[in-house]
């Protein structure tokens, strides 16, 4: 019930029409719907609210494939919860994955993300590449990934999949991304502001095309890469500097102006990623989205939503806002657990 899942219902009833899909979530962002024509979580078979730390006992019951979404998902959100992105992020979600494993799933795909990466200057980082955390969002990923590995065998098959940053419209839309941020700014008030100096480096991929990736996850082989996988998923074509995203977004959306922050501090994120291995594994799951189609589509739904904010860095649409509201209203309490 995030960003990234709505996208993965739709891609999974398209592509598996007739599989039973049971989704879990304990909803801080449910009712951060953007633009919807249906409740999103209609396409699913079944929904639990739940915590994942206190899961339902029989989740696993005849399920053969998890896809592993929950999370405290991103860094302004783990610098601000340590603790409990620690919590949920890994020592809930392997819980999580023994349940699954000894409950006889045979697929785990996990939602990693090429922040683990941090600052990598020079060329594109691969699966090989050291890794260099910064955040306590992705040292929660890497340490997700280390236990996982030890998991995972020829009956449990894990992909974690390093995800480039997201990126496009979804029924619970994101403005804290990099483009969504740049496409908001162009339609809410004509003005890009970019925080940086322009020059990091940021992969991109849709989240239609994070959709596939996972649809291909759920049921690799395990002779296509090993019982365990760590891949980035994304493309080389989608290797941008974040000036070059705010100068696409002004080309596109007519009358424009894009402020670049000459005098800010480095970013402390830049990366360049290489995702040969992911073509090579996945032919025919491959990113299927242009940034221009992906900026349009995104424009197009804002437009839809009739979006005129220009202070969306302060509204619902950022994930660490929703949270904050919740804790201060005592709905949610430090630990994030619903009251
Ligand atoms: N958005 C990106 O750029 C990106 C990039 C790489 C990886 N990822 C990963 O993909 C996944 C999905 O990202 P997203 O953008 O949809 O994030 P999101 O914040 O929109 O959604 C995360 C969902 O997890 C749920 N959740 C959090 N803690 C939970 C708990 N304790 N129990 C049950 N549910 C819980 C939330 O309610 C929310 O619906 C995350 O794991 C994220 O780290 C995202």
């Amino acid at each position: 019930m995030g960003y990234v899942g709505p996208g993965l219902l739709e891609q999974l009833r398209r592509s598996r029409p007739g599989v039973t899909l049971v989704g879990v979530d304990t909803g801080y962002f449910a009712h951060c719907l953007t633009g919807v024509t249906i409740f999103p979580e209609a396409r699913l078979d079944r929904q639990y609210f739940a915590d994942l730390r206190k899961p339902p006992e029989d989740l696993f019951e005849d399920v053969d494939a998890v896809v592993h979404l929950a999370a405290i998902s991103n860094d302004p959100m783990g610098d601000r919860f340590k603790e409990v992105t620690y919590d949920i992020n890994f020592q809930a979600s392997i819980e999580l994955a023994k349940k699954a494993k000894a409950a006889g799933v045979s697929h785990f795909v996990f939602a990693s993300s090429c922040s683990v990466y941090g600052f990598a200057e020079g060329e594109a980082r691969n699966e090989q590449a050291p890794l260099n955390p910064l955040t306590a969002y992705a040292k929660s990923k890497i340490k997700m990934e280390d236990e996982l590995q030890k998991l995972a065998d020829e009956n449990f098959v894990v992909t974690c999949l390093r995800f480039a940053t997201a990126c496009g419209a979804s029924d619970r839309l994101r403005l804290d991304l990099v483009l969504n941020d740049f496409v908001a700014g162009a339609i809410a008030s004509k003005q890009i502001t970019v925080l940086s100096d322009g020059t990091p480096w940021r992969p991109l991929i849709h989240v239609r095309d994070m959709a596939l990736a996972m649809d291909w996850a759920i049921q690799r082989d395990s002779a296509n890469g090993g019982a365990f996988l760590a891949l980035n998923a994304g493309s080389n074509a989608w290797n941008y500097q974040v000036r070059d995203l705010a100068e696409a977004v002004a080309e596109l959306i007519p009358g424009v102006d894009v402020s670049i922050n000459k005098d800010a501090p480095a970013d402390k994120r830049s990366y360049q990623v290489d995702f040969g291995l992911y073509e090579k594994l996945a032919p025919d799951h491959q990113p299927q989205m242009t940034l221009k189609t992906a900026i349009q589509d995104l424009a197009e739904r804002l437009e839809f939503m009739q979006f005129s904010d220009g202070d969306f860095r302060n509204s619902q649409l950022i994930r660490l806002k929703v949270i904050s509201e919740h804790c201060e209203h005592g709905r949610l309490n430090s630990r994030l657990e619903w009251q």
